[in-house]
């Protein structure tokens, strides 16, 4: 499929997703919100992705937020509509079954911090900056932000964040646990690539159900978490990677994973 601001090169097993609106900063609209869930779509059911790496065109932001030229005329029946388009692209993203990488190549607010915190992994370069400003501009998160904020770096942290509007760097990022690492801008999407690449020689079902075990197991009480996470590791057992995966490690041998 041809997307008008998405930009998707696969090789190596690996998808890198880019939105490209460089000169909105990357700003979130409502073309490219239905291009992403689109792009989504097709990448699901292609075997030759076992990982999506998702980042923004441009030297300056990986999303500098919703589009607000196109959010200032909405009332309020609209700005909802606009709401629930957000959560549920960022939904897909999460529930994604295979992992998704954000490499935060610069400003990431509003929008954009809510879309890097639905994937399951960021790596930020050194130049990028963090932050949910919507109080700025009058308005609250809209995309998930004061939910996942909260969830990932506590709920503390994240009310400063939100009632201040202040971005915060990198290395605060990572201190806080909102990145999970950072490198240089320069070797951002090698680092990015290489992180897909690890994971995916890995076994994608074992990959899979763990995503689907933190996840789920986050919103659960521990003793279905516990229960859940059994089955998954159960169901484990009926694949050909899992035979593979241990008789390789007893015959001392890289394990070959099909993804049966
Ligand atoms: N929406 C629309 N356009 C945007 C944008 C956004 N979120 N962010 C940047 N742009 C546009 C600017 O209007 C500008 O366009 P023009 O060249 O046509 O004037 C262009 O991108 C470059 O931006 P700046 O000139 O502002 O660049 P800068 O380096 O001076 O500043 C910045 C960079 C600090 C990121 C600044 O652009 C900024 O503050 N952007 C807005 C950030 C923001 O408030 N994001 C939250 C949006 S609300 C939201 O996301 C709600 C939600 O939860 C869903």
């Amino acid at each position: 499929m041809n997307y008008s601001s998405l930009l998707i090169d696969i090789a190596d097993g690996a998808a890198v997703v880019t939105i490209n609106r460089p000169a909105a900063l990357n700003a979130l609209n409502a073309v490219i919100l239905e291009e992403l869930t689109a792009a989504f779509a097709e990448l699901k059911g292609n075997n030759a992705v076992a990982c999506v790496i998702l980042t923004g065109s441009g030297a300056k932001a990986f999303v500098a937020g919703a589009d607000i030229a196109a959010m200032q005329p909405l009332d309020a029946v609209a700005a909802g509509q606009f709401a629930r388009l957000g959560h549920a692209v960022l939904n897909d993203i999460e529930k994604f079954p295979k992992p998704v990488i954000a490499a935060v190549n610069g400003f990431a607010l509003g929008g954009g911090c809510e879309l890097a915190m639905a994937c399951d992994i960021r790596i930020a370069a050194e130049n990028a900056r963090f932050g949910q400003p919507e109080v700025n501009l009058g308005v609250i998160p809209g995309f998930g932000g004061t939910l996942r904020l909260s969830r990932l770096v506590g709920k503390g942290r994240a009310k400063e964040l939100i009632f201040t509007g202040d971005m915060i760097d990198a290395q605060e990022a990572y201190r806080i646990g909102l990145a999970n690492k950072v490198v240089a801008a320069e070797d951002l999407l090698a680092a990015a690539r290489s992180m897909a690449a690890k994971i995916a020689s890995k076994g994608p079902v074992a990959v899979r159900f763990a995503k689907e075990s933190v996840d789920n197991g986050l919103e659960m009480d521990l003793d279905r978490a516990g229960r859940f996470e059994a089955d998954l590791f159960g169901l484990c057992f009926a694949t050909a990677d899992q035979k593979e995966g241990m008789q390789a490690f007893l015959d001392k041998r890289p394990a070959k994973f099909t993804g049966r």
